[in-house]
């Protein structure tokens, strides 16, 4: 049964959201304000990490964020890392600190995320600030969930009462995602690798949310005819000698025609995961100066 499809612009709410940023920060530095700071941590040489931080860093430049970015070699010691967190915790110029994932072996990813300073916590990695998300309190949110958050409250798609399945329970997208569906009054499943029969679960979802990185898992078959489709997946086609295009975790050409609204890869939820790594910078900035910010980091 074919429905009206319409595509969930993320690139384009995105665009706004930075041009907004932009505003703000031009009207607090022309004031003689210090400018918002974001400090990205990478490790090690990962080319989808290596290519996620330049646009990060590119976004920062465009809004007027300063960037502090470290780039460290594979073999740096988890004591080393522990010693520029601490610094940039202390560093009154820096707002936000974040640590690209994955970590090469044997860094210990969990424990170093409790070296950043909560409030300077911008991918809402610590436990305090998911033990807020769980509790529905005020704080930084981890900025993927976060930026699908936005772009559903963007297009008005109603979530109360409704079948969310998120499928992947990955604690930068999965976990916080059901949650934050959750606190919107959806009725969330959270699927992942043990589910038994994934396709007859997805198959009654009104919304669903796709985040495990596995290249075109979810075929139309997996999905019920109207329903709210959101890809997180991006993986590129091909090998790293001829890399092929990006494509998601749902089969976009065939899905497409079954669905009311359905996000794009790319240009769905990438770059609004970075627009809310732009904004949780900035209102961790204006929590510690207090200036008049209106906009919020609590989806
Ligand atoms: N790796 C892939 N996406 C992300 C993200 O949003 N934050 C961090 N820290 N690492 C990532």
């Amino acid at each position: 049964m074919p429905v009206d499809t319409s595509i969930l612009d993320g690139k384009g709410l995105a665009e706004r959201i930075q041009l907004d940023l932009r505003d703000q920060i031009t009207a607090w530095t022309a004031q003689g304000g210090r400018p918002p700071g974001l400090a990205v941590l990478m490790v090690g040489n990962n080319p989808a990490s290596a290519a996620y931080v330049r646009h990060k860093e590119r976004a920062c430049a465009q809004v007027g964020i300063a960037s502090y970015s470290q780039h460290f070699a594979e073999d740096v010691t988890f004591a080393e890392l522990q010693e520029v967190i601490q610094r940039l915790n202390a560093d009154a110029r820096v707002d936000g600190i974040l640590v690209q994932l994955p970590l090469p072996d044997p860094l210990d990813s969990t424990a170093l995320l409790y070296e950043i300073h909560p409030d300077k916590d911008v991918d809402g990695l610590h436990p305090l600030n998911l033990g807020r998300l769980v509790r529905g309190e005020r704080g930084l949110r981890s900025c993927t969930p976060a930026g699908v958050m936005r772009l559903l409250a963007a297009y008005d798609i109603n979530l109360s009462g409704k079948q969310a399945v998120v499928v992947g329970r990955s604690i930068l997208v999965g976990k916080p995602m059901a949650l934050m569906l959750a606190n919107a009054n959806a009725t969330v499943t959270l699927a992942h690798s043990h589910t038994q029969d994934l396709p007859a679960l997805t198959r009654r979802a009104d919304l669903l949310i796709a985040a495990v990185g596995r290249p075109q898992l979810i075929t139309a078959d997996w999905v019920k005819p109207g329903a709210v489709v959101i890809d997180v997946g991006i993986s590129r086609q091909g090998d790293a000698a001829n890399p092929g295009r990006l494509v998601g975790d749902v089969d976009f050409e065939r899905v497409q025609p079954l669905t009311s609204w359905i996000t794009p890869v790319p240009g769905g939820v990438g770059p609004m995961t970075v627009a809310m790594l732009l904004q949780n910078t900035v209102w961790s900035y204006s929590q510690r100066h207090k200036p008049s910010y209106n906009g919020e980091a609590d989806s």
